[in-house]
């Protein structure tokens, strides 16, 4: 471990190198450095090329990029509809008979819906949500497991101007309310339930709940799923294979302003309110069309592509609906869990359908890598010609064993950066040109300008240091849904001039960027940003408990795993029950995915003279590592207290 200035520490030391394969880079849609040149020569141009060739406009637009610090606009004036990019035009172009997606339910069933089927489906759809009231400009909550009615919802709010707001199915009522108010929804769409590692879990029910508190939402559509017995309220609550009987297949897309607001997504900060992160139209879909197509080098006439993230995550949003519909991919969904009926699913699903490109999470390479690698040598991986990884640092052993079992040694990695506020991937290998070095995103891609500073904001050539985005980008959040002030604050006030990302990175001696993490509070779990200070409201939320901490630690399978320290109020006695029933507590209040892995009762918390909780320590403790600084603290025996604490305590998952 080597202490860059104190910035950021990096734990890594990587010396591999892997060079494109003559095989690979010939027949690669990049094989040189022209994508780079003609964004370096004139970044405007470069985007507005991207745009014209990768999208179908409705009318031209004029100027490319209007920037004023920190709001930018693009593609202005120009009018399109996504759905009509991602379904009509293909269809149009005489692809309609192509599939789009190979469907199939963790129980095993399996469904191939072709782009003219999507096309009628979306529109029918879109149809319904206008019968039920739903304009242009309103947002529509979307609550669902993995089905194929889940796009089809998507693509229909696209096709007549409402914006959409995934929940991803793992959250719970309260999170679900929150996110339905703050965007003050007009209408849900949900399942009965999905399913899950062999057993359902309910939708429907939470969505009930959730809608206790919510005032905007006129009408709730249920798809059924699992047959799980619903309570459909009369007036309100509608069937999906009713609601569709007899509506007419054809719906006129409506045009949409280039900047007109897509999609909001929420995603954590570090206070315990999510943010609605704002994306529009023209240049999201301009970015994530061209990152799908040259990151993942995709053939459409060939390739079958499968992003295995959950649709309710912004990856799922860019790679499995937007970036692949837009050019005209064949793609996977898998509703389920990996080890469902067995450890070798994916494997099994990747033998069967030929899978050409896989782009996966570290955590779940991971938690393969534990299970070990019998399950993937089981099957005929062959078809496999590219990999892909997103969502946190991917270290270089995890690099490796995806390299060498699952892509046979024959396939280049992809190491991925991006971010919900990003839109789409922003530091990436071209798989044809840039040489690999495991564990590295390597380089911004053609039209991205990043650079590592340190604490004073000045430009860090080699080592750790903040990494920022130094020019806008299409594909960039617009903004906080409903909080300007938050938007600037968050994202633009760290160093001047430059989004601060929340991510630490160091810059090597070539020039590759290693990411370090996350600098802030946000934890992330399994690829998934958790805020501490979500976390320890939801322990507050518990009668027994008076006083909460919560870090992140460090975890061979999910990347970082939730630690809390708890107070209980006087009274109130701490035993190993106590703490399944906090941990189960969180899980209700946020979402299993927050559940806590190990709670750690103490009777104080370490604290700044100013009455700050000093989590840095805490995560100090928590990785077992020796304490920083701990001058500025109150108590200074309080910490040592933790400590023998922590090394008593055994995981509970
Ligand atoms: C982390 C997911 C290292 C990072 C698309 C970022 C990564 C956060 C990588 C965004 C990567 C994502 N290497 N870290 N290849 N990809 N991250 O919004 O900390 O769910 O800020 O978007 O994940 O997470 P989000």
């Amino acid at each position: 471990m080597s202490d860059n200035n104190a910035t950021i520490e990096d734990y890594f030391s990587e010396d591999r190198v892997f060079t494109p394969t003559d095989n690979f880079s010939k027949q690669a849609l990049a094989n040189d450095l022209s994508l780079y040149e003609s964004a370096e020569a004139d970044f405007e141009k470069f985007w507005e090329s991207q745009a014209k060739e990768l999208l179908d406009w409705y009318e031209p637009f004029g100027q490319v990029c209007e920037w004023q610090l920190p709001f930018s606009k693009w593609f202005i004036g120009g009018k399109l509809n996504v759905s009509f990019n991602c379904l009509d035009r293909h269809v149009l172009a005489g692809r309609g008979g192509k599939v789009a997606y190979y469907w199939e339910g963790e129980p095993g069933e399996k469904i191939s819906v072709t782009y003219s089927e999507l096309l009628d489906q979306v529109s029918q759809f879109a149809n319904c949500l206008k019968n039920l009231g739903v304009k242009k400009g309103d947002r529509v909550a979307i609550y669902m497991p993995m089905i194929l009615e889940l796009p089809i919802a998507m693509l229909a709010c696209t096709r007549i101007g409402a914006a959409h707001s995934v929940v991803f199915g793992g959250f719970s009522s309260d999170a679900l309310a929150g996110r339905i108010n703050d965007a003050q929804a007009k209408l849900v769409i949900t399942a009965d339930g999905g399913y899950r590692r062999g057993a359902t879990v309910q939708l429907k029910s939470n969505v009930d709940l959730a809608l206790e508190e919510c005032s905007t939402v006129d009408h709730v559509v249920v798809v059924r799923r699992t047959n799980t017995q619903v309570n459909m309220v009369a007036g309100r609550d509608v069937w999906w294979d009713e609601l569709i009987t007899g509506v007419s297949t054809k719906c006129e897309p409506v045009a949409m302003d280039s900047e007109d607001l897509l999609f909001l997504l929420y995603t954590s900060g570090t206070t315990a309110k999510p943010k609605g992160i704002m994306h529009t139209t023209g240049g999201y879909l301009t970015q994530v069309a061209y990152t799908h197509k040259y990151v993942f080098d995709l053939k459409p006439e060939s390739d079958i592509y499968w992003c295995a993230a959950d649709i309710g995550w912004v990856t799922g949003h860019s790679y499995i609906l937007y970036g692949p519909l837009t050019n005209g991919a064949t793609s996977i969904i898998y509703e389920g869990t990996p080890d469902f009926p067995d450890k070798d699913r994916w494997w099994d699903i990747i033998e069967r359908y030929k899978v050409t490109i896989l782009y996966t999470a570290p955590t779940a390479i991971r938690t393969f890598m534990k299970w070990g690698e019998e399950y993937p040598s089981k099957h005929d991986l062959s078809s496999l010609r590219l990999l892909g990884s997103v969502g946190e640092p991917i270290n270089p052993e995890a690099w490796i064993w995806y390299y060498t079992h699952i892509g046979q040694s024959n396939c280049p990695v992809v190491d991925t950066w991006w971010q919900t506020e990003t839109g789409g991937i922003m530091i990436s290998p071209l798989p044809g040109v840039t040489k690999l070095k495991p564990g590295s995103a390597t380089f911004a891609l053609p039209g991205i300008f990043v650079e590592v500073v340190d604490d004073n904001g000045n430009k860090v050539e080699k080592g750790g240091g903040y990494l920022t985005i130094v020019r806008p980008w299409p594909g960039m959040l617009r903004g906080i849904y409903g909080d300007p002030e938050r938007y600037r604050e968050t994202y633009w006030s760290r160093f001047e001039g430059r989004y601060f990302a929340g991510d630490g990175a160091k810059v090597d001696d070539d020039g590759y960027l290693w990411l370090l993490g996350r600098v802030d509070d946000v934890m992330n779990v399994s690829g998934h940003r958790i805020s501490t200070t979500e976390v320890e409201s939801a322990l507050v939320d518990h009668p027994s408990v008076a006083e909460a901490a919560v870090v992140g630690a460090n975890d061979p399978t999910t990347g970082q795993a939730i630690i809390g320290f708890v107070t209980l109020k006087s009274g109130e006695t701490q035993s190993s029950e106590k703490g399944e029933e906090l941990r189960a507590h969180v899980a209700r209040v946020i979402g299993a995915i927050a559940r806590p892995k190990t709670i750690i009762f103490t009777d104080e918390l370490p604290k700044t003279r100013s009455g700050k909780i000093m989590r840095r320590l805490l995560a100090d403790v928590a990785n077992g590592r020796s304490l920083g600084d701990t001058t500025t603290l109150a108590d200074p025996s309080v910490v040592e207290e933790i400590r023998s604490k922590a090394s008593d305590s055994t995981a509970e998952d």
